[in-house]
C-alpha cells in the first residue's frame, strides 16, 4: 500500500497498516508539522487535507486512505518555498501564539477555502469552531479570514 503525500508517494509497512495516519505521519514519515492533541476527534490539532477535505488525522486509519492525496502543513508551501496565501495571511494577522495548534487551524482553513473561496462569517465559524486554541487565537483567526473573505486572496 502507498500512501500519495503532498505530491509524494510513501510506502506503508505492513506493521504500520493498524496505526492512524497522524502516528504514521509523524513517527514513520517525519512529517512533524501535524501534531497530536486530544487523539480524540475534539481538537482539530491533527487536521490534513483528504483529497482537498480536511479530515481529523488521528481519527483516520492509514488503511482507509487509500489512494487519495493527502496534504500536511509541509505541503502548504509550494515547492519553490513560497507561502501559501493561508500562511502569508497568518503571518499579516500576527495570529500564533505557541504555534502548537496552528497546522490543524491552517489546515482546516485551506479545505474551508476549496470549497467556499469566500466564504461567510458563518462559513468561517462553522468551519473553524471545532479547532481549539489554548492560547486563545480564535479571534484573530476570524478576523484574518473575514479579511481574507473581503477582499479576496
Ligand atoms: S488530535 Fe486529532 S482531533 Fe485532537
Ligand atoms: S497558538 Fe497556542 S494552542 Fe493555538
Amino acid at each position: 500500500m502507498d500512501l500519495h503525500i503532498n505530491g509524494q508517494r510513501h510506502s506503508v509497512a505492513p506493521e504500520w497498516r493498524d496505526e492512524s495516519l497522524l502516528q504514521v505521519l509523524r513517527e514513520h514519515l517525519g512529517l512533524v508539522g501535524t501534531k497530536l492533541g486530544c487523539g480524540q476527534g475534539q481538537c482539530g490539532a491533527c487536521t490534513v487535507l483528504l483529497d482537498g477535505a480536511a479530515v481529523r488525522s488521528c481519527l483516520l486509519p492509514v488503511a482507509n486512505v487509500g489512494a487519495l492525496p493527502v496534504t500536511t502543513v509541509e505541503g502548504l508551501a509550494s515547492a519553490a518555498g513560497k507561502l501559501h496565501p493561508l500562511q502569508q495571511l497568518w503571518l499579516d494577522h500576527q495570529v500564533p501564539q505557541c504555534g502548537y495548534c496552528q497546522a490543524g487551524q491552517l489546515m482546516c482553513a485551506a479545505g474551508l477555502l476549496r470549497r467556499a473561496p469566500r466564504p461567510t462569517p458563518g462559513d468561517i465559524d462553522a468551519a473553524m469552531g471545532g479547532n481549539l486554541c489554548r492560547c486563545g487565537t480564535q479571534h484573530r483567526i476570524r478576523h484574518a479570514l473575514n479579511t481574507l473573505a473581503k477582499e479576496g486572496a
